[in-house]
C-alpha cells in the first residue's frame, strides 16, 4: 500500500507540456516541477516566455528545457519528440495544452481561420499524441493529458463555433487513444477548464476592463463556486492527472469549471 501523499509524487518522471511558456501550460509544467518531475516546455515562443519559463521551473530543483516546436507543423513535432527522446531518454507524461483561442461570429468566419482553430487546437493534439505516444508504446507505460474546454460542453451565443469543435474533438481523440492504448499501460485524459482568469482569459483579473465588464458578471453569475479558476486549481488537477493518485482513470473528462457547466441558470 502507498501513503496518500505518496501518490501524487512525480519523482524520476519527465514530462513535456506543449504551450508550457505561459498561461495555463506554465501552471502544469510549475505544478509537475514541484511535485518531482524533470520537464521540457515548448512551443513558437513567438512571445519570447521560454527562456523566463525555464529559468522559473529550474528553481524547483528539477530541470527543465524548452524546444522550439509549432504543433501544427509535422515535422516539427517529430523533431520535438526525438530532442525529448535525445535529452531525456523517455518521457512519462505528455500535456497537450497548447491551443489557441480565435472566437468571432460564424457567418464571418473565414476557412483560413477555422482551419488555423482545428490545425492548433486538435490536429496538433493529435500529432503530439503520435509522436510522443510512439516512445510511449515503446516503453509500455505513458500518461497523457488533453486541453478541452467547458466550449466543448456548452454553446455559447459569442462565435466559438471552431474553438467548441476543436474541443469537442478531443474528447473523441482522448477516449479513442485510451481504448487503443490502454494495452501499452497508457492512460489518456481530458482536462475541461472553464473560466480561469489566467492565460487567454487573464483579461478576467482586471474588473475595470471593457472585456471583464462585458463577460465576467454573468460568467460569475452562473458559477455555481462564485469565482473564476485559477493557477493553483490547474496545478492540482494536472498534478492529480499526471500521478499515480489517477492510476485507475482512463478516457475521462475532468471537468475543471466551478459547476458552469452543469448549471441550468436557474
Ligand atoms: N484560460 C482559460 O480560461 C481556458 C479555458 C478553457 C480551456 N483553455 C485551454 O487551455 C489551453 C491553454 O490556454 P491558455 O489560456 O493558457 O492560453 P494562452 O495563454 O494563450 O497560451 C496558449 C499557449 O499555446 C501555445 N501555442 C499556441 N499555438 C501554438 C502552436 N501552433 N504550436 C505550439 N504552441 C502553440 C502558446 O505558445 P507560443 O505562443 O509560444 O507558441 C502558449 O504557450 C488551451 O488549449 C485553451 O484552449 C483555457
Amino acid at each position: 500500500m502507498t501513503q496518500a501523499l505518496d501518490l501524487f509524487k512525480l519523482d524520476e518522471k519527465v514530462a513535456v507540456v506543449t504551450g508550457g511558456g505561459r498561461g495555463l501550460g506554465y501552471y502544469s509544467a510549475e505544478g509537475m516541477a514541484e511535485a518531482g518531475a524533470d520537464i521540457a516546455i515548448c512551443g513558437r515562443d513567438i512571445h519570447g516566455k521560454l527562456d523566463d519559463a525555464v529559468k522559473k521551473l529550474k528553481k524547483n530543483g528539477r530541470d527543465c528545457i524548452k524546444i522550439k516546436c509549432d504543433i501544427t507543423k509535422e515535422e516539427e513535432v517529430k523533431q520535438m519528440a526525438k530532442t525529448v527522446k535525445d535529452y531525456y531518454g523517455k518521457c512519462d507524461i505528455l500535456v497537450n495544452n497548447a491551443g489557441v483561442g480565435d472566437m468571432a461570429p460564424s457567418k464571418t468566419y473565414s476557412l483560413s481561420r477555422w482551419n488555423n482553430t482545428i490545425n492548433t487546437n486538435l490536429t496538433g493534439t493529435f500529432l503530439c499524441c503520435r509522436e510522443i505516444g510512439k516512445m510511449m508504446i515503446k516503453q509500455k507505460s505513458g500518461n497523457i493529458i488533453n486541453f478541452s474546454s467547458e466550449n466543448g460542453q456548452v454553446g455559447f451565443s459569442t462565435g466559438f463555433t471552431a474553438y467548441a469543435t476543436s474541443k469537442i474533438g478531443i474528447i473523441g481523440l482522448t477516449r479513442s487513444l485510451a481504448v487503443e492504448w490502454g494495452k501499452y499501460n497508457i492512460r489518456v485524459n481530458a482536462i475541461l477548464p472553464g473560466n480561469m482568469e489566467v492565460g487567454m482569459m487573464e483579461f478576467l483579473q482586471d474588473k475595470e476592463s471593457s472585456m471583464y465588464e462585458m463577460i465576467g458578471p454573468p460568467l460569475l453569475n452562473l458559477t455555481p463556486i462564485k469565482r473564476f479558476g485559477s493557477g493553483d486549481d490547474i496545478k492540482g488537477a494536472i498534478v492529480f492527472l499526471a500521478s499515480k493518485a489517477s492510476d485507475y482513470i482512463s478516457g475521462a473528462k475532468i471537468v475543471l469549471d466551478g459547476g458552469f457547466t452543469i448549471n441550468a441558470g436557474l
